[in-house]
């Protein structure tokens, strides 16, 4: 007898099963963003097999060097950033969405090149497991991208917003800090429950040397997620709907 899945690869099914749902609403000619991360990395395999099997028509960019060699391993078409470059749809996951699909990114230390490539998305999908659903922002902790230069002054200013901040390392036994796809360093915040996500992004914009931070605000037009075991779509403010119900992207 098989043993009973743990609680990890549970979620690993919901992911998949989200990232198929992506996946299906794809259509031949689209450019997209490709995000990352371990449900980012479900669509690009799945959209891979399209593009191999359905000689699907597409192009993207990758949000992190992990997720470009994972789709030129799929078989996926990259394009570079270049001026006028746009995205008709960019996948990704979140490590929290809330029911506004505000989001908290970048647990993978990706969150500025996602935010670039989803900025210049005409729609962000969410796919996620659902441990990401929470009914406020904050349980997780909310990640900066920081210039090295100024490390010292952004613990500072993010420990005076009540921030408590931390460095992320890259192995805790090393000491070695962890350094994203810019070579710039990662910084993990607690500021517990958030009781304004848009007054928080403001203060943390204006701190000098904060190349990006995980608050993904206004972006996310739709998300797929599995809530008591049925597959649904999230929009924002609005009732979850079965995903059985959309052929395409809703
Ligand atoms: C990467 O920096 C993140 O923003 C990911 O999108 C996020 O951490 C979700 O990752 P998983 O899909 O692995 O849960």
């Amino acid at each position: 007898m098989n043993p009973a899945p743990s609680a990890a690869q549970l979620l690993d099914h919901e992911k998949q099963l989200a990232a198929a749902v992506a996946v299906g609403w794809v259509r031949d000619g689209m450019t997209l963003g490709l995000g990352t991360g371990s449900t980012a990395a479900h669509f690009i395999r799945q959209l891979g097999a399209r593009v191999r099997a359905e000689g699907l028509r597409v192009q993207g960019t990758a949000t992190s060097l992990a997720s470009e060699a994972l789709a030129r391993e799929a078989g996926i078409p990259l394009v570079e950033p270049r001026r006028g470059l746009r995205f008709d749809l960019a996948v990704d996951g979140a490590d929290e969405l809330d029911p506004e699909l505000r989001l908290i990114k970048g647990g993978g230390g990706a969150l500025l090149r996602e935010k670039i490539v989803e900025t210049a998305a005409d729609y962000l999908l969410v796919i996620a497991d659902s441990s990401k659903l929470v009914a406020r922002l904050g349980r997780f902790p909310l990640p900066l991208e920081v210039v090295p230069f100024a490390l010292p002054w952004v613990l500072d200013a993010v420990a005076q917003l009540g921030g408590a901040p931390e460095l992320r390392l890259a192995k805790a036994d090393t000491g070695q800090p962890a350094l994203s796809d810019q070579r710039n360093l990662l910084v993990d915040c607690h500021f517990g429950l958030i009781a304004d996500p848009e007054a928080l992004a403001i203060r943390l914009q204006a701190i000098p040397g904060i190349a990006g931070h995980g608050l993904f605000l206004g972006l996310a037009r739709a998300a797929i997620i599995v809530q008591d075991g049925q597959l649904q779509v999230l929009r924002p403010g609005q009732a979850a709907r079965p995903a059985s119900e959309f052929s395409k992207l809703p």
